[in-house]
């Protein structure tokens, strides 16, 4: 039909890099992520390595997670990692203020965290304690992981049966310092940013990567304010830049803070709401990005959009304080669109974080509490769908004459996103149609090169309330899609209502 969108892509001009590390994840100590999500105990029935699920493990590594933030969120500003190290027995209890008030036994701390690591084949990303920790305690805390040879806390490790040092490249300074991490002014915290990165050293070779507690949503005012910070350095032997990248925190939600909207029940209206305001992530990363282009043009220090997803109501009947929430096709699409926007920020986004990976907010893993089944979420399907786009080269996707659009809450929302990349000589082109009940045809003319072997996945549903469950695993699951032509240059892809579709391909 003639009502095709009609994008172009010039297969053969690179754009930036994709960082893999836009596909990470996160784990805080929160309801049941770490403890009967990532950790059951060596004791378990559950098959277990030294107490870490096996099955997780197993799924997460199919999607090559590139990175995994730990032990909060909220919970890191409390955390005091000299709790959770030692004999299992003899480590303190905590109350975990933030998180249902469930008392916290430290018996998985930073040890496991990094034995969990190794397992995943992912990098560690430690968010460290300024809300009620030391500048001492952090930079005691890389000596025990990173540093080689004799020290006091190198022999503190080593007491701790590990020899070696472990690799640690990204480090949180503190987590939303201007809320449950402190809250402080962004004066304030840069203050302490300042401190925080000087005493946290590079050994060796272990490079730190050290991420200052940026804005929440649209706080503009709090990113210019760390990037001042970062001139004026009065000692001449200081690392510059004293950090190298700023956080971004954003949540999407259909209703308000009071009332986010259910997980599984909501109207169409709600799902475009809720659609318009994933979009708002790329408003939010131009406007950050646009601030930070000022103090430095050539874009040396990095975005880290380390919280990012849905928040919906937690399901009934569940703790309130553990954020347990169900995962549909809607939330397959929040995802899709989202990294069509990474993409798209490719020239300063180093890294994004879902939260949660299992078991809290948008979920790629959600665990039964009673029988201990594991259900892969929609969105874990898009990150699957998606992964070549790791490491890939951005390829700039124009669509001339527009995409369809329709009126949101007094906003246009395109309901058609596209974004592709080439890696290893193969083409990945991602398409999503947001239209709640309309298909949609787009017609890609790929310039500069052919393409063969085509292959093509859809995830969609019979709704867009649909999702998995222990007694429907695959209510939504991806399906090989045959919605696709190849006519000389021209790659004509069919997108059913509210789906999700990849298309890879060898180029010649
Ligand atoms: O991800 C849940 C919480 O959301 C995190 O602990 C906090 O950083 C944010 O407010």
């Amino acid at each position: 039909s003639t009502d095709a969108v009609s994008a172009v892509i010039n297969v053969d001009i690179e754009g930036p890099k994709i960082s893999k590390h836009v596909y990470g994840h996160f784990a805080e100590h929160l309801g049941r992520c770490i403890y009967g999500g990532f950790y059951v105990g060596e004791d378990s029935d559950i098959p277990n390595v030294r107490g870490i699920r096996l099955d997780v493990v197993e799924a997460l590594r199919a999607l090559d997670i590139p990175n995994l933030r730990w032990p909060g969120g909220c919970f890191a500003d409390e955390y005091h990692w000299m709790d959770g190290i030692g004999p299992k027995e003899d480590r303190a209890v905590m109350v975990n203020t933030h998180w249902g008030g469930v008392e916290e036994n430290n018996h998985f701390g930073t040890h496991e965290f990094m034995d969990l690591c190794e397992l995943l084949e992912t990098e560690p990303y430690i968010s460290g304690n300024v809300g009620s920790g030391t500048v001492r305690e952090m930079s005691e805390w890389v000596e025990y992981i990173t540093r080689e040879g004799d020290s006091p806390m190198a022999r503190l490790r080593k007491q701790n049966g590990r020899e070696e040092p472990w690799k640690v490249k990204f480090w949180g300074l503190g987590n939303e310092t201007w809320g449950c991490g402190g809250n402080m002014t962004a004066e304030q915290y840069a203050m302490d940013a300042r401190k925080y990165a000087t005493y946290c050293r590079n050994y060796g070779d272990n490079k730190l990567y050290r991420i200052a507690a940026g804005a929440a949503d649209a706080d503009y005012g709090w990113t210019e304010t760390l990037m001042k910070q970062l001139s004026h350095l009065g000692c001449q032997r200081v690392e510059r830049p004293l950090y190298q990248a700023l956080s971004i925190h954003y949540y999407t939600i259909a209703g308000d803070w009071n009332d986010k909207g259910a997980a599984t029940v909501f109207t169409d209206d709600e799902y475009y709401t809720t659609m318009l305001k994933a979009n708002r992530t790329d408003e939010l990363l131009t406007g950050h990005a646009n601030v930070m282009d000022l103090y430095d043009p050539k874009k040396e220090i990095g975005i880290v959009m380390d919280e990012w997803g849905t928040w919906w109501n937690v399901e009934p009947g569940t703790n309130p304080g553990f954020l347990y929430q169900q995962n549909t096709m809607r939330d397959a699409l929040v995802a899709s669109l989202h990294f069509d926007i990474f993409h798209k920020h490719a020239d300063r986004l180093i890294m994004a974080n879902i939260a949660q990976t299992v078991n809290v907010l948008q979920a790629m893993i959600l665990t039964d509490p009673d029988s201990g089944a594991l259900v892969l979420t929609p969105t874990y399907h898009v990150f699957q769908m998606n992964k070549g786009h790791q490491d890939a080269a951005s390829l700039r996707v124009d669509t001339p004459a527009g995409v369809p659009t329709r009126e949101v809450d007094g906003k246009e929302l395109a309901t058609v996103s596209v974004s592709a990349s080439r890696k290893d000589g193969r083409l990945l082109v991602s398409l999503s149609n947001l239209d709640a009940g309309a298909a949609q045809d787009v017609e890609i003319d790929l310039r500069g090169g052919g393409l063969g072997d085509l292959e093509s996945l859809i995830l969609t549903a019979d709704t867009l309330q649909s999702h998995n469950t222990p007694e429907q695993l695959e209510a939504v699951a991806p399906q090989k899609h045959d919605g696709v032509t190849l006519d000389g240059s021209k790659l004509r892809v069919h997108l059913p209502a509210h789906s999700f579709v990849t298309v890879a391909g060898a180029l010649a």
